[in-house]
């Protein structure tokens, strides 16, 4: 008897395309990057060898990344300054390494990077080093070049991601942030054990709500029928639905071709608003309670201009014509931790999008799954 034997499809599970293979397996990758980093409900990186040294008496915070790691830093960032009250600057890597930084032996400099092998990233990381010696990095791939270079490192436990479009290597390295600010909040006064605690038990629900949200891939699907013939798309949002909007605009552009932007939502009467009209995709986010009734308003003018809106949100149910052509209710948990079930429909909506449009998502034009050269 023979079997037919294609090693490449057995790698997929069954799945037609690494890339929603990925997606499905974040809420397990999740649970594998924090579990071995919480103690007793509290933020624990001492099987990493990290001390606590590294945190203490860190005075401000300088995250330095590429693409969709950079993306991940972006969400860390507004956590830790808005919800920690440190100062953060996030370094897009072929800038900061040209550049003259700001930091000394009080800045902690986080770098990201799922390859461990961005040359921009680990020129930036060498720099870095010269001004101070609290350089974490936050890396997927074991021994690479950026782990060995940092004076630490942690290691997100994604497993291997082969689609070039990353996905869950992006909700790792977003949770892990969130570990390391409630670590550094805890550290610095800025976070009681209290908080952490309760911090760090709704960050272990992340998972489970994933998994729900992943429920709604037929929906999503069928949605993105009205995105396959757009020539732009649009994502909106305020705070850290901005940042996660930066990552699902990434995501579409990347693997479907289609121009796609992210705006802070109060930004759009500043320029954007002109460009919306009839039929523009545009993916709302409204997850972010204290700025909630502005965002709605925002969502509001587009709407009116006959855009296409998808609306994410924690609301049950919004069947308002005026504000939305679909609504997309995700589970509610605190306002910080919507980022991965928001992250999660942008990836749905630029892979089936890309699949539409007749694309191999896994294999982009143009595009590397690790950029080793200049
Ligand atoms: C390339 C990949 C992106 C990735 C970026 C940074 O552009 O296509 O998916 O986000 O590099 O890679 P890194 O391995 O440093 O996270």
């Amino acid at each position: 008897m023979t079997v037919d034997w294609d090693l490449t499809a057995a790698e997929k599970d069954g799945y037609p395309h690494f890339m929603i293979k990925e997606i499905h397996e974040q809420p397990a990758a999740i649970t594998r990057t924090i579990t071995p980093r919480i103690q007793d409900d509290l933020p624990d990186f001492s099987g990493d060898q990290i001390p606590d040294t590294l945190f203490d008496g860190a005075e401000n915070v300088t995250i330095i990344a590429c693409g969709t790691a950079m993306y991940a830093g972006m969400v860390g960032a507004e956590f830790i300054q808005n919800r920690l009250k440190m100062p953060v600057t996030v370094s897009i890597a072929s800038e900061f390494r040209y550049s003259q930084p700001v930091i000394d032996e009080k800045s902690l400099v986080i770098v990201v990077s799922q390859s461990g092998e961005t040359i921009d990233t680990f020129e930036a990381l060498k720099l870095a080093k010269q001004y101070t010696d609290r350089t974490l990095s936050i890396v997927n791939v074991k021994e690479s070049s950026i782990a060995r270079e940092s004076h630490y490192v942690v290691y997100t436990h994604a497993g291997p991601e082969i689609a070039v479009a990353s996905t869950k290597a992006y909700t790792v390295q977003v949770a892990m942030m969130y570990l390391l600010g409630f670590k550094l909040g805890l550290m610095n006064g800025r976070l009681s054990e209290a908080e952490a605690k309760e911090k760090v038990q709704a960050l272990k629900t992340v998972p489970a709500h994933m998994e729900e949200v992943l429920q709604y891939e037929k929906r999503v699907k069928e949605l993105t029928s009205r995105m396959v013939n757009a020539q732009d798309a649009f994502y909106i949002g305020r705070g850290l639905d901005y940042r996660v909007a930066m990552e699902g605009a990434l995501k579409l552009k990347e693997i479907s071709y289609i121009h796609a932007e992210a705006y802070a939502a109060g930004e759009l009467k500043h320029g954007t608003i002109s460009l919306i009209e009839e039929g523009v995709p545009v993916i709302a986010i409204a997850n972010q309670q204290k700025v909630y009734e502005k965002m709605i308003s925002n969502i509001r003018e587009v709407k009116a201009r006959n855009a296409f809106v998808i609306l994410i949100s924690k609301d049950k149910a919004i069947d308002d014509p005026t504000i939305c052509n679909v609504h997309l209710s995700i589970p509610d948990v605190p306002d910080d931790l919507t980022v991965f079930e928001t992250a999660v429909i942008c990836q749905l909506i630029g892979y089936y999008t890309s699949v539409g449009k007749g694309l191999d998502p896994d294999q982009p034009r143009n595009l590397a799954k690790s950029v080793t050269v200049e």
